[in-house]
């Protein structure tokens, strides 16, 4: 009887609720902890463990930059004395290898342990040789040519002595003023996890044992977690996100990484929910550790334990460890709290030895799986860097990828490609510039051997065919080189304006309150459109901008963002036509600052009504915008060529979700040139627990067509794709109808309609 009693509620739950379904994703731990949880490598770290002192095991928490930058609160003056007394177990900055040996050889040779040193560095977008920035290349949507970036990062990464990079960034950007849009993959998740996975396998190889090769380094997921959404776009400001929207939006990049097997991870610099990211147990150790699985190192972001003090969490540095310690924070980057308080926190009782221990075996499991005791020279080849920098290969993969990240916004009456013979007015302040076309956090890279604009140009079209003029500075209202610029205009059959922003205006603590071009070169636009010549704005920025007028008075716009080594000889390839554009955009580009942060996959609101406008109509917009639509959307992107489709099917169109649904599309080549097309899948959840987004990506192929050629391209959906946070938390998907649209960007109109049974 009494079994009864307790099964009518529960069947009762079960049948009103209506909406639960036999699917519920229990959080994979596996996937992630099979990385790291070698029994034999578990055996070395314990029994190198049970012989070291407390102050050897805070070493190995402890990262110092070498002396080859002197920022950081507390640097020691002797880096080598750090290292063989055992307070410093980790370098980052260093990047000669012979000094890197000879630093190596200290820890090795002349500590009583001889633990190797970990050499980190921020190898974000390329060591030498320079890849587009990141949000560029994943504006390819080309993901094996992104991971190819990372292993050819890496390759030149190991050469210059390096076994760990701090990359990558996978934190998800919705708002063009905050500068490290360009450091990350954009706006959407789905996209963003498939990057972060990529990068990580191309860094550490794919599979557990392959970080210990030799063309392979450490991956550090960063900046963990929701860093990426700091209110109004300010570096470092508080982020407040319900649950939800960081667990369904945020966190899966990071998951991703970790999934991939990233052997590192940097806590964030801003609080989340009011808790620091570096002091918070629910992100460090709940999430990544029990949800997730994760079993190498967390490492701060630079100086973030020191932070602690100023957030108001923390009285003191000594509060500031223990709060870390605690939480799950593994490795002290520069900050110097673990070095000089940790054994005193011990002595007072406020950490746990236990803690401690476990803090270093994650750094030491991570030593051991890079091959590091086995062989500590490996990566320290004093030879390689002759060999490995700028090879020819890596140097066509950053053409390759810089092409390829490069988005064509609008192109009217065919004004590119640019034919052979014609004569060019190649005008502005990035036009002959070498260290802009890196952007920000650039490695290594050498500026000297950077491909400008200019240099491309005049190799592909000819010297005599290329007439350059800067016209205006980038910022300064310095009108001198209008006339020139002009005259060099009127000379010419099509003029190409290089505008943007400067390199040094994305990355780190460049946050803008405008994202519109400096007035000087509205100026040099305007003035060089009263020549009537046909206008190509070529565009060097690191993220979304308000090209609203600017649209409205050039005849086509190339987003070329900040390409790299190779930069030069990608804008050729493009606007010459040798290379057909296929980029599509992975953040909206706004009409006007006032509607950020934007991004495609919003949700209606109940108001307002206005019958027959469509599904838009139910999303709220300004009484001094018209349109609340982007002027150029997330997907977004034009081609030599233009694609049609047609054909949807979707099978079967009623399911328990036991097998994926398969849906089909035909994509045909309409145009007469070959071409590039990114087909994009996307999908909404009609009616569920919870508010869901118009729309959310869930699939997307890159097919390269000849003139005429179609083709059918396929994808699955499965019950996971269909999944999201309902009600109570749970993850699952629910029944009800789904709609589904195919096509070229995020307002394809190519619609379909699936039901999801119980
Ligand atoms: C940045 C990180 C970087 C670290 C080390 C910090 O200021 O936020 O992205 O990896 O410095 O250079």
């Amino acid at each position: 009887m009494k079994i009864i009693y307790l099964l009518v509620p529960l069947l009762a739950i079960y049948f009103l609720d209506g909406c639960r379904s036999s699917y519920d994703r229990t959080e994979s731990r596996e996937t992630a902890s099979r990385y790291f949880s070698d029994p034999k490598i578990e055996r070395r770290v314990d029994s190198l463990m049970s012989q070291m002192t407390l102050d050897e095991k805070i070493g190995q928490l402890v990262l110092y930059s070498s002396h080859f930058t002197t920022t950081g609160p507390t640097l020691p003056k002797n880096v080598e004395e750090a290292i063989r007394n055992g307070t410093c177990g980790n370098i980052f900055n260093a990047h000669v290898p012979a000094y890197n040996r000879e630093l190596q050889r200290i820890a090795v040779e002349e500590t009583r342990m001889g633990i190797p040193l970990l050499f980190g560095y921020d190898v974000i977008h390329g060591m030498k040789t320079i890849f587009p920035i990141n949000l560029g290349m994943s504006c390819s949507w080309d993901i094996e040519g992104i991971k190819n970036s990372a292993r050819v990062a890496a390759r030149e990464a190991i050469a210059a002595g390096l076994n760990w990079t701090f990359s990558p960034m996978v934190d998800v950007t919705r708002d063009p003023r905050w500068g490290r849009v360009s450091e990350g993959s954009g706006e959407d998740t789905y996209l963003g996890s498939l990057i972060a996975a990529a990068m990580v396998e191309g860094y550490q190889g794919e599979g557990p044992e392959t970080l210990a090769s030799d063309s392979t380094i450490l991956a550090c997921i960063k900046h963990f977690a929701a860093y990426g959404a700091p209110q109004a776009g300010r570096d470092y400001q508080t982020v407040d996100l319900s649950d939800r929207t960081l667990r369904e939006t945020y966190l899966p990049p990071y998951k991703a990484g970790i999934d991939a097997g990233a052997g590192s991870v940097m806590s964030a610099f801003n609080d989340i929910d009011a808790i620091p990211a570096t002091a918070s147990r629910y992100l460090m150790t709940d999430i990544l550790r029990k949800e997730w699985g994760f079993n190498g190192f967390v490492v701060t972001d630079f100086t973030a334990i020191n932070e602690l003090v100023p957030h108001g969490v923390a009285a003191d540095s000594l509060e500031a460890g223990a709060l870390a310690l605690n939480a799950g924070i593994n490795m002290d980057l520069q900050g110097d709290i673990y070095h000089r308080f940790l054994k005193q926190l011990v002595e007072q009782k406020r950490v746990f030895l236990k803690q401690v221990d476990k803090m270093c075996a994650g750094v030491l499991r991570i030593k051991f799986a890079l091959g590091l005791f086995d062989d500590p020279y490996r990566y320290l080849d004093t030879t390689a860097v002759a060999r490995e920098f700028y090879k020819p290969e890596n140097l066509a993969a950053a053409r390759d990828m810089a092409r390829k990240s490069i988005v064509l916004l609008k192109n009217d009456n065919r004004t590119l490609p640019i034919a052979t013979g014609r004569k060019i007015a190649l005008i502005g302040p990035f036009a002959n510039t070498r260290i802009d076309l890196l952007g920000s956090w650039y490695g290594q890279g050498d500026s000297s051997h950077v491909v400008s604009i200019l240099q491309g140009m005049q190799e592909r079209f000819g010297h005599n065919k290329v007439i350059y003029a800067q016209g205006a500075p980038y910022e300064q209202e310095s009108r001198i080189g209008f006339s020139q610029a002009l005259h060099a205009a009127r000379n010419s059959d099509i003029t190409v304006v290089a505008v943007g922003l400067p390199g040094s205006w994305s990355g780190e603590a460049t946050s803008m309150t405008t994202i519109t071009l400096p007035l000087i070169q509205q100026e040099l636009i305007a003035a060089i459109r009263t020549t009537g010549k046909p206008l190509v704005l070529l565009l060097l920025n690191g993220r979304p901008l308000d090209l609203s007028w600017e649209s409205t008075v050039s005849d086509a716009i190339v987003e070329a963002w900040y390409p790299g080594t190779e930069g030069g000889h990608a804008v050729a390839d493009v606007l010459s036509g040798d290379f057909n554009p296929c980029g599509k955009l992975t953040m909206t580009f706004p009409r006007t600052l006032g509607q950020v942060p934007i991004h495609y996959d919003i949700k209606n609101t109940g108001r307002p009504f206005t019958p027959n406008v469509g599904e838009q109509h139910y999303v709220s917009r300004y009484i001094d915008l018209p349109d609340n639509t982007p002027l150029y959307p997330f997907g977004y992107g034009l081609s030599y060529t233009t694609f049609a489709y047609s054909d949807l099917r979707i099978v079967p169109d009623k399911s328990d979700m036991k097998q994926p649904i398969e849906i089909t599309v035909t994509v045909r080549n309409s145009g007469e040139r070959s071409g590039t097309e990114v087909v994009q899948l996307y999908i909404q959840d009609v009616v569920a627990s919870v508010t869901r987004p118009l729309r959310q990506l869930k699939g997307f192929e890159r097919v390269e067509l000849a003139p005429g050629e179609s083709r059918e391209i396929s994808f699955q959906l499965d019950a996971e794709s269909i999944s999201f946070y309902r009600q109570d938390m749970s993850y699952g998907y629910e029944p009800g109808q789904f709609k589904v649209w195919v096509g070229g960007s995020s307002t394809a109109d190519l619609e379909g309609i699936f039901e999801v049974t119980r």
